[in-house]
């Protein structure tokens, strides 16, 4: 029997996404949205391009979420995206009423499925899911960090004129302005890019991975970043149905890893079959560790103030 996965919010992101899936044939996959004919209509086309694409994964869209019973993965994008001048946490209103509604529909239809979730502002937005699925911590996680790499990856192939498959980066903490990019361990064929690049090149950098996401929303106007954030929700989810165990940054709920308890935050863990196998605690210099507690407790704050709007 087919892997499958079920994708809420047929927007810009969940059909990018569903396409993804189908095309790497890795999942039959169940799209949902509360828009009338949305995921019908784009699961039915996806449907169409298949004998083109070459893939036999099966693609339904529903509004109703008993399409999505039985998954092994639900990839959670429904909620608004963010418009210029908006950050990520401007969204937390309306989108934690959204992913509290859609976490109980579709856990209680899969009770043993793995969350991946993908919605801002993404940290608050796991704990929202943590919290209403009552899923153990290794079964739901939070998709930032490989997008937030890719884009670093990105910029250091284009800095060096070298492809990207050459480069590895690692970005930690919460998914905003005070995410923790990792120079030192990040690499160009396993030569760390401190080694290649000069202090202040590596900062430009730095400052356009964290600002990377403004930079797509000012260029698009109408909506956010999701070609990009798609492919890295894609890894996520292939990790885990093939068992590859790739070690990932992601949101992961930490019970005092890295000093930090109770909270989501980006740090590397080990995706397999059953999820989040393995937190894996890197070693951070003092600055470095200083920055991740600083992004803790900007996360911290969402949490707070999702309390006070609950
Ligand atoms: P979009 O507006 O294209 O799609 C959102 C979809 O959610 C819409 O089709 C809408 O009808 C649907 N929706 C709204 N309420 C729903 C409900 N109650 N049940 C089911 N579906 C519902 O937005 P886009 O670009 O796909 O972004 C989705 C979310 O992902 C946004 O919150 C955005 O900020 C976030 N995002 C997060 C990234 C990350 O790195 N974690 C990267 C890119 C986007
Ligand atoms: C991004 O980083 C909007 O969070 C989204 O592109």
């Amino acid at each position: 029997m087919n892997k499958k996965v079920s994708v809420i919010g047929a927007g810009n992101v969940g059909a990018t996404v569903a396409q993804r899936l189908a095309e790497k044939e890795l999942c039959d996959v169940a799209l949902i949205d509360i828009v009338e004919g949305v995921p019908q209509g784009k699961a039915l086309d996806l449907t169409e391009a298949a004998p083109i694409e070459k893939h036999d994964a099966h693609l339904a869209g529903s509004n109703s979420y008993e399409a999505s019973a039985g998954s092994d993965i639900i990839i959670i994008t429904a909620g608004i995206p963010r418009k210029p001048g908006m950050s990520r946490d401007d969204l937390i209103s309306t989108n934690a009423k959204i992913m509290k509604i859609v976490t109980k529909q579709a856990a209680e239809l899969s009770p043993e499925a793995i969350l991946i979730i993908v919605s801002n502002p993404l940290d608050a937005m796991c704990q929202v899911a943590y919290e209403t699925s009552g899923f153990p911590r290794n079964r739901v996680m939070g998709m930032a960090g490989v997008l937030d790499s890719a884009r670093f990856r990105a910029f250091i192939a284009m800095e060096l004129d070298v492809s990207v498959e050459n480069t590895h980066a690692f970005v930690l903490g919460g998914h905003g302005d005070t995410m923790v990019p990792l120079p030192r361990y990040s690499t160009v064929a396993g030569i760390p890019i401190t080694e290649l690049l000069s202090s202040e090149r590596i900062d430009a950098l730095i400052d356009r991975t964290r600002k990377g996401g403004a930079e797509i929303v000012g260029l698009l106007k109408t909506g956010s970043a999701f070609y990009a954030p798609a492919s890295a929700a894609v890894e996520m989810a292939e990790s885990i149905l093939k068992d590859k165990k790739k070690i990932l940054p992601c949101a992961a709920y930490l019970e005092g890893e890295y000093g930090i308890n109770g909270l989501f935050i980006g740090v590397p863990v080990k995706l397999g079959a059953s999820g989040i196998e393995e937190i894996i605690q890197i070693k951070l210099t003092d600055d470095e560790n200083a920055a991740l507690q600083k992004s803790a407790d900007a996360v911290a704050e969402l949490k707070a103030l999702l309390k006070e709007i609950a």
